[in-house]
């Protein structure tokens, strides 16, 4: 049976105050949830408190993305080495906001994957269809070219070191969760495109589904047979919020 997983993304929220005051609230209200693998990816600059907060506690931590690039001149940018400076275990790499408005495509995700692997990083992976996209029932298609261009430039066996987020773009921050059946769906289908490549790691990834996720929905949305945890925006930040997803991901 595949460990349940829950990460948060807290995107460019946040300040140190705050953050200290969350976590101190996850942490407690997550004390006995040990079943399950609990995370958040933070923005860069609060990476070194988050360390000094988490380490030696049940919940792992890492960034939103990173750099492509070892070193050198790229301003502004992040490399996989610094990550690892503040004992990151997890970057997010693909974002549907990082490919939508940093202009972020589908090769570049790969060579971020890539680098995130090489610095012994977990990347998770995010994939997922916009809604005309959906509209035009191209989803698979789109989550296909998404997956294979990762599969293309870092071989199937990577997959064994990564984890997969089926993020629907017109579920993220809207709401509007996709329907368990809906994203058991996607799921199933990414599970099988692995397979075809190898049908252990198929069995073995850990997918989340990402997008609106909330306290009230994740029960149902994690009782299904593909999805293994979620990706979690607005509501990771909310620390009772958070905890009862978490909870729900208990096996
Ligand atoms: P949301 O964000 O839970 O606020 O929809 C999810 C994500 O973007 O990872």
């Amino acid at each position: 049976m595949r460990k349940k997983f829950v990460a948060g993304n807290w995107k460019m929220h946040g300040n140190l105050a705050h953050n200290q005051k969350l976590l101190e609230a996850v942490l407690k209200n997550t004390t006995n949830l040990r079943q399950s693998e609990i995370a958040v990816c933070v923005p860069f600059p609060y990476l070194s408190a988050i360390q000094a907060q988490l380490k030696n506690t049940h919940i792992k931590w890492g960034a939103q993305t990173v750099s492509e690039y070892d070193k050198g001149a790229y301003t502004g940018e992040v490399s996989t080495e610094m990550l690892n400076d503040f004992g990151c275990k997890y970057v997010i790499v693909g974002h549907s906001e990082r490919r939508a408005i940093y202009g972020e495509n589908s090769q570049t995700v790969a060579l971020k994957y890539i680098a995130a692997q090489k610095a012994g990083l977990i990347p998770i992976l995010c994939i997922g269809e916009t809604l005309e996209q959906r509209e035009g029932r191209i989803t698979e298609q789109v989550v296909g070219e998404q997956l294979n261009a990762v599969i293309e430039k870092a071989g199937a066996g990577s997959l064994m070191k990564s984890v997969i987020a089926y993020e629907p773009v017109w579920a993220i921050g809207t709401g509007k969760t996709a329907t368990p059946q809906q994203a058991q769906d996607v799921h199933e289908f990414i599970r099988k495109s692995i397979a075809a490549h190898n049908t252990t790691i198929a069995s073995k990834i850990t997918m989340l589904y990402g997008g609106s996720v909330k306290a009230d929905n994740a029960s149902e949305l994690f009782a299904m047979q593909d999805i293994d945890g979620g990706l979690i925006g607005g509501a990771s930040l909310v620390a009772e919020d958070f905890a009862a997803i978490c909870e729900a991901a208990q096996n």
